[in-house]
């Protein structure tokens, strides 16, 4: 089987576990793995450390994104394709994994429209409309250089930066990028590793539920996750068959959500 795997910024202090890691290397005895990151919340604590405090903004639909201006690009592209990128390729390789570290502008692999404006609602409710900076809707995957990795034994660790038509880095959120990896490489699964146990609805956790049921609680589903049932359904919507969200701290966190012991599956029915 092919897997993406997207680990959250969440679940990543040091790079990733040694735990995480040596289940990975389980896994890869029988199935190939393609990995995305995410570190948004480290992203934020560096970029206070240069004096470059971040903005957030919410859109009509409730999503909440990073202001991406110039500065923040770099700042951005700095801490999470050096950072946060080389720490995750040293954990494996320390394990023997053999890695390689990229993000979406290498070899264009994740390309991307640049989302010129942007509806950004306030406390109050009122919109306003500003200028979208450097963040990106993926038009595109090339898949070459992924499947040219993993046919040859390489654990690919993809940072969720995209290259826009002018050529210039673009901010794109990981757990969609994620998602639609796994729809372009024809993935079997998706995992999304997170810092809770799965998906929680009224305090618990769900093992599993369908596209269509979890389209009708999408509205009891808050900041974070909703973004990962969202990337989850577009997964589907595009042939991937399972989408898996765990606790990507707990013992053997991808073999046990394979198993369906741990962690939310949504499924296309
Ligand atoms: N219904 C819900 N079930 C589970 N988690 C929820 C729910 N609603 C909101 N959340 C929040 O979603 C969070 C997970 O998403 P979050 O974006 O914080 O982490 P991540 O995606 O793993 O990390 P990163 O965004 O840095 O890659 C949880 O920690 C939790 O607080
Ligand atoms: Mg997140």
């Amino acid at each position: 089987m092919l897997l993406v795997i997207k680990m959250g910024g969440s679940i990543l202090k040091e790079g990733a576990s040694a735990d995480l890691v040596s289940d990975l290397k389980e896994i890869l005895n029988q199935h190939k793995i393609v990995l995305v990151h995410g570190g948004g919340v480290e992203v934020t604590e560096i970029a206070s450390k240069l004096g470059k405090e971040q903005k957030f903004i919410m859109s009509p639909d409730g999503f909440r994104s990073r202001y991406t201006d110039k500065e923040t690009i770099e700042i951005y592209t700095m801490v999470m394709a050096g950072k946060i990128n080389k720490q995750i390729v040293l954990a494996l390789q320390r394990q023997g994994i053999p890695t390689v570290g990229l993000s979406g502008l290498d070899a264009m692999t994740l390309k991307a429209e640049r989302k010129t404006r942007l509806i950004a609602v306030d406390e109050r409710g009122r919109k306003k409309v500003i200028d979208g900076g450097y963040t990106g809707k993926i038009t595109q995957v090339n898949t070459e250089l992924l499947t040219m990795l993993i046919t040859n034994g390489y654990v690919p660790i993809v940072t969720p930066i995209a290259i826009s038509q002018d050529y210039e880095p673009l901010n794109v959120d990981g757990d969609r990028t994620a998602a639609i990896i796994a729809g372009a490489l024809k993935a079997d699964k998706l995992i999304l590793l997170t810092d809770v146990e799965g998906l929680m609805l009224k305090g618990q956790c769900v093992p599993k539920i369908a596209a269509t049921e979890v389209k009708e609680v999408l509205n009891k589903i808050g900041g974070g996750m909703s973004t990962k049932v969202h990337a989850g359904l577009e997964a589907l919507n595009q042939g991937v068959k399972e989408v898996l969200v765990t606790s990507g701290t707990a013992k053997k966190p991808i073999s046990s959500v394979l198993n369906h012991q741990t962690g939310t599956v949504i499924t296309s029915e």
